[in-house]
């Protein structure tokens, strides 16, 4: 293991700062065991806890997990109720962790369409954990990426109307501030499992220069190795130097 320690250390310099992740596969996952949808999407929630806790002893800075999409509303209505009560269930339960990992929660999206309820339940874990100081964690929900471009240009243009400002002003940083991500780094490596080659809409802006990591394993499929294999090609692809899944494995184990 020694002679590991310098090649260790220049892969924890070389890690993304901002990993975003297309949770994609569930249906499948539990089509090819005879069971039905649901039964993915609960085996999933196991995949997100996974993935939270090796990106955060990894040191990642922010993680993006893409939980429900503007156009997953298509999908029959029993399968979207479901999934909205498995993320009033799974906020309930796993509020408290993050907090107590000093974890800083936001859900990202147009929360607007959700139940009273669950509005409430998200401004609450959002406030606990405001002050947290360690990973963010967003979760996009009733997300889309054009929906983003949008509100954040909407936003910037009553507040250039309100400086007296015109067209002609705008730029990128501008524009950038006004995103849901306003003030976090953009994303560095772009992660969707299940094969799809696609990027459904998810952050457009802010995956402008991603490196875009494909995965054929299906999301509840998705554990630590997984993660430190797409964390390991991400520092292959970015640096002039080698590194092996289990070097990143190795870092977690520091
Ligand atoms: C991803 O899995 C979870 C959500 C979109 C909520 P899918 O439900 O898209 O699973 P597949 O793609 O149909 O297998
Ligand atoms: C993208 O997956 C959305 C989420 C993972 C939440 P989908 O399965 O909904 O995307 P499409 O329909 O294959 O593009
Ligand atoms: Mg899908």
């Amino acid at each position: 293991m020694a002679d590991h320690t310098i090649d260790t250390a220049l892969c924890a310099e070389s890690l993304p700062k901002h990993v975003a992740i297309i949770m994609d596969g569930n249906g499948r996952w539990a089509k090819a065991k005879g069971k039905p949808r649901v039964f993915g999407h609960k085996a999933g929630v196991e995949a997100v806890r996974k993935t939270v806790s090796t990106a955060k002893r990894l040191g990642i800075q922010v993680v993006t997990l893409f939980a429900f999409s503007s156009e997953n509303w298509r999908r029959p209505e029993d399968e979207v109720s479901l999934l909205m009560e498995l993320f009033m269930t799974v906020l309930g339960r796993e509020v408290k962790r993050l907090h107590k990992n000093n974890i800083r929660l936001r859900i990202i999206g147009d929360t607007s369409r959700f139940s009273p309820r669950l509005q409430r339940k998200i401004a609450e874990a959002e406030v606990l954990t405001e002050g947290n100081t360690g990973m963010i964690l967003n979760v996009a929900a009733n997300y889309g990426g054009q929906w983003d471009i949008m509100q954040a240009t909407q936003r910037l243009l009553h507040k250039m109307a309100e400086q007296g400002l015109t067209a002609s002003d705008i730029t990128e940083d501008m524009l950038a501030s006004e995103l849901s991500t306003a003030g976090q780094p953009d994303v560095d490596l772009l992660i969707r499992t299940s094969g799809e080659c696609r990027v459904s809409n998810f952050m457009l802006w802010q995956t402008a220069y991603a490196e875009m990591y494909f995965s054929e394993q299906h999301w509840p499929d998705f554990d630590e190795a997984s993660f430190a294999d797409a964390v390991a090609w991400f520092v292959n692809r970015e640096r002039r130097f080698g590194c092996t899944g289990e070097q990143i494995q190795a870092l977690l184990e520091r």
